[in-house]
């Protein structure tokens, strides 16, 4: 090789005296996962190609043709034309590759002044996350959407609601839906203040001291759209916080996720009742023919573990890594990648599990008051009548106990045989009807309060489409 050894789809090779042996280069090789940057790449390797025309070290007619060469590049990538070769070692290696083959080594060798894949490929990977940050976005807004609509409907229907999983006290079934929307929201939340953090340009950086060029880090930041350029070029090439703070929210929505499907899985059995699977949302065995099974809700909730390891292998990957740049650090995408296509598998499948459930109400409230789940309501009106809680905790317990001897409803019971406080009026207050209407409260589960929480959910929704 004439030019040295610097070998077709790789970026060095002048101080070698041999290639990469086979097991080296399939160990460094990279193009399996990484070529999801290379529209990203090119995205930055024109805006480095500008930073270079501004320093004065290319010319008008040597970056047009540059440009021209990165677009053509792009429009092959875009149609799959291209495609990385077995030679490759990495996204850049092929994109550089590509581009001399179109406008020759004396162009297409000058684009890497003062740019190191270390800076790049930080650059490249904040890119492609923050736009796959609002597909997400959208994603989720869109369960959200399907939530609420079903919360709506039964924002006035009660339903029992549990702790431990044992009937703890009354709800209405919309309050059940609507409390799935305020983690997604959270999620929308995190995932708005991440993106303002994440729009930092690494380029300009170079390896790690920064360019000695002349390359304005702020002007290409400018041009690539982000919010703001690097502080410190050694932190620039190496942080990933964002990979971890970005795998931690899909983590997070995984869990969310999961919490969810594990109830569709609990609503939709044979003692539960309280939901139909939409056909098309559901699947059937290969021996039992009656059987309909919850696999969205469970495989939603099975992928979160996938969710949580793609976040546990970054972050384990990270801890103790020397600076600057190690080669570890290319461990950071696949991980990040699994994650996103988990999680872009799961949403749109959750969304339309939810949006197609047909709930019945009249199963779900039938045990409201079942497993005494108004002897709360019996303690607060003796509260309200004088008597201190701790007293009032121990005269309703005495009734509850009363009815289970009797085998009875707690209303059933004769209280003032319990305790002379309670006096017939007492029965007033064991209703599912008044339990509700005693909670309008500001996120209370009184059928207005469930409908106004619903409103205002709808209304922060907003904001993120
Ligand atoms: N494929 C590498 C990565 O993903 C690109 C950076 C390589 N840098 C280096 N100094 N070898 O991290």
């Amino acid at each position: 090789m004439a030019e040295g050894r610097t070998g077709q789809g790789s970026l060095w090779g002048g101080r070698f005296g041999a290639a990469p042996a086979a097991a080296m280069a399939q160990l460094s090789k990279s193009t399996h996962f990484d070529w999801a940057l290379a529209p990203y790449d090119i995205r930055q390797g024109t805006a480095h190609a500008n930073a270079l025309l501004r320093a004065g070290l290319l010319d008008e007619p040597t970056h047009a043709a540059l440009t021209a060469g990165l677009e053509q590049v792009a429009a092959e990538v875009d149609s799959g034309q291209l495609q990385p070769a077995e030679a490759d070692e990495d996204v850049h290696g092929a994109l550089e590759r590509r581009l001399i083959e179109i406008v020759g080594q004396d162009v297409g060798g000058r684009l890497r002044a003062g740019r190191s894949r270390n800076d790049q490929v930080a650059t490249d990977l904040r890119l492609l996350l923050l736009d796959v940050s609002n597909a997400v976005t959208a994603e989720l807004v869109d369960l959200c959407g399907a939530l609420l609509t079903q919360a709506e409907r039964h924002h006035a229907d009660p339903a029992p609601g549990f702790t431990h999983l044992q009937h703890a006290q009354p709800v209405t079934l919309g309050h059940e839906i609507g409390k799935h929307v305020q983690p997604f929201l959270r999620d929308l939340s995190r995932l708005r203040d991440w993106q303002q953090r994440t729009s930092v340009s690494p380029m300009g950086a170079g390896a790690l001291a920064g360019n000695g060029l002349g390359l304005d880090p702020v002007a290409t930041a400018a041009d690539l759209g982000f919010s703001r350029s690097f502080e410190n070029s050694i932190d620039a090439v190496v942080d990933r916080d964002f990979v971890a703070e970005f795998l931690f929210i899909t983590a997070m929505i995984g869990v969310h996720l999961s919490r969810l499907g594990e109830e569709i899985c609990l609503w939709a059995t044979s003692e539960f009742g309280w939901v139909y699977l939409h056909d098309e949302f559901s699947t059937g065995s290969s021996i039992m023919p009656q059987k309909k099974n919850p696999d969205s809700a469970e495989l939603a909730r099975g992928k979160s573990g996938r969710l949580i390891g793609d976040l546990v292998s970054v972050l384990t990957m990270l801890k103790g890594l020397p600076f600057a740049y190690n080669r570890d650090l290319q461990e950071d995408k696949e991980p990040v990648f699994d994650a996103i296509a988990t999680l872009r598998l799961v949403l749109p499948a959750m969304t339309g599990t939810v949006a197609t459930l047909r709930f019945r109400p009249e199963v779900a409230g039938a045990g409201t008051a079942d497993g005494h789940s108004l002897a709360t309501e019996l303690a607060d009106w003796l509260v309200r009548q004088g008597m201190p809680f701790r007293q009032a905790h121990e005269v309703s317990g005495r009734a509850v106990k009363a009815a289970d001897e009797a085998g009875v409803q707690l209303w059933e019971v004769d209280l003032p045989a319990v305790d002379p406080a309670l006096t017939p009026r007492a029965v007033e207050a064991l209703s599912v009807d008044a339990a509700l209407a005693a909670r309008g409260h500001p996120g209370g589960t009184a059928p207005e309060s469930v409908a106004r929480q619903l409103k205002q959910a709808r209304e922060a929704l907003e904001q993120y489409r």
